[in-house]
């Protein structure tokens, strides 16, 4: 039975090989200051700076730049945008690279504007509070060129804070946290570096799975969630041989943002425990998201596997086109896991944790944190 729920979803969707055509337009609803917010240069190299900037004099904005926005964005960088969104008077942050960037934007957003004193990191990724009703938020929009997180359409920020080898994902319960928009245009995915296309392919994945292994009522978030799997591991097969192949790429997008806008985890429960372990991994690494999660999922799924044996059979079955004849639900449900790690060396994921930098002595803080 599908639990209760109420949906809503509020940010705008701009999607396609014109996609960046209606930025200005759209940013026109904002006011005059706005933080451009990138990571260490990419856009700069592959020409999607140029554009943005375009877009943002043609609407007439001043621009305040808030670069160097790292993989796993830190607290430290946090202080740092919040004070450069102070002292403007920002109207609207946006993000452009992948989900550090907007996660890293919607983490200034509430942060910016609280009062003196209330240091933001223990307010929202320790003590998980929400931003006080009358608090400012600052809106956030978005143009995305790294495709995984699902940021661009949900109200996760994940903050690491290096000091205290902590990674924690903080998804808001305020609406005012979402991006209000996001421009999704496929080809600006097509300069991505393989390992980081990989590492968002399986992220995507893992989003799934993550919802998908839990409860085993008839649940139609569930053959949702097939079909978005079967469109991914298709999907995938042709951009890793081809990157530049459209179809192919602009399905991932779609496929990713499906994943974690929070509508498949509707009416059900769902599970995160390879997220948390791989966050934990990456406090003590700063190791590719994506990575984290590939190199704890088959130990962790073949451990729980027992205990989900209706699902994983239904994940051999429906996902990766096992036949169940004459198998026992065990035998079924294993070749749907060895089907998936097939795929995964397919896709050049790493497998090991040793690969990331995790070493014996780690591995209590790991499991701890
Ligand atoms: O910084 P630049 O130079 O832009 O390079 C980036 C970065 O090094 C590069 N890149 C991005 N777009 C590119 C490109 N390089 C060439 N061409 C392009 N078009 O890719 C590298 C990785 O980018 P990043 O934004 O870090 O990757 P991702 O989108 O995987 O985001 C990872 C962060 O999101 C969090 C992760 O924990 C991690 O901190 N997550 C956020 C979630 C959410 N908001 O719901 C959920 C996820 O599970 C995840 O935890
Ligand atoms: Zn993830």
């Amino acid at each position: 039975m599908l639990g209760n729920f109420t949906y809503h979803n509020p940010t705008k969707l701009i999607f396609g090989q014109d996609a960046m055509d209606a930025l200005a337009a759209e940013l026109e609803a904002y006011g005059p200051n706005v933080q451009l917010v990138y990571g260490g240069g990419s856009i700069k190299r592959n020409g999607i700076y140029d554009q943005v900037v375009a877009a943002l004099a043609a609407a007439g904005k001043n621009v305040v730049e808030d670069a160097g926005v790292m993989p796993n964005p830190t607290v430290e960088k946090l202080y740092e945008g919040a004070r450069i969104a102070r002292e403007n008077h920002v109207d609207l942050i946006l993000a452009v690279g992948g989900g550090s960037c907007i996660d890293y934007a919607k983490a200034v957003a509430v942060s910016a504007n609280l009062p003196e004193g209330v240091d933001p990191w223990q307010k929202y990724w320790v003590d998980f509070d929400e931003p006080a009703v009358d608090l400012d938020v600052i809106p956030v929009g978005s143009v995305l060129t790294m495709v995984g997180t699902g940021s661009e359409m949900n109200c996760g920020s994940v903050i690491t804070n290096h000091g205290a080898k902590m990674k924690v994902g903080h998804v808001f319960a305020d609406a005012r946290v979402f991006p209000r928009f996001a421009v999704l245009n496929p080809e600006f995915t097509y300069t991505l570096p393989r390992y980081q296309m990989v590492a968002g392919i399986f992220d995507i994945m893992s989003h799934i799975t993550e919802q998908y292994f839990s409860g085993e009522d008839d649940s139609t978030s569930d053959y949702l969630m097939e079909g978005l799997m079967r469109s991914l591991i298709h999907s995938s097969r042709i951009a890793v041989k081809d990157p530049k192949n459209y179809e192919a790429r602009s399905n991932i997008m779609w496929v990713a943002t499906w994943a974690l806008n929070t509508l498949i985890a509707q009416g059900k429960a769902t599970d995160w425990m390879v997220h948390m372990i791989g966050q934990s991994v990456g406090g003590y690494t700063n190791a590719t998201h994506g990575m984290t999660l590939a190199a704890v999922s088959l130990p962790y799924y073949r451990h729980i596997l027992p205990y989900g044996l209706h699902q994983f059979k239904k994940f051999a079955i429906n996902v990766w086109g096992g036949r169940p004849e004459g198998k026992t639900d065990e035998a079924i449900a294993q070749e749907g896991l060895d089907a998936m790690e097939a795929w995964m060396k397919e896709m050049g994921l790493v497998l090991h944790l040793a690969e990331l930098g995790v070493t014996q002595d780690m591995v209590e803080g790991i499991a701890k944190g």
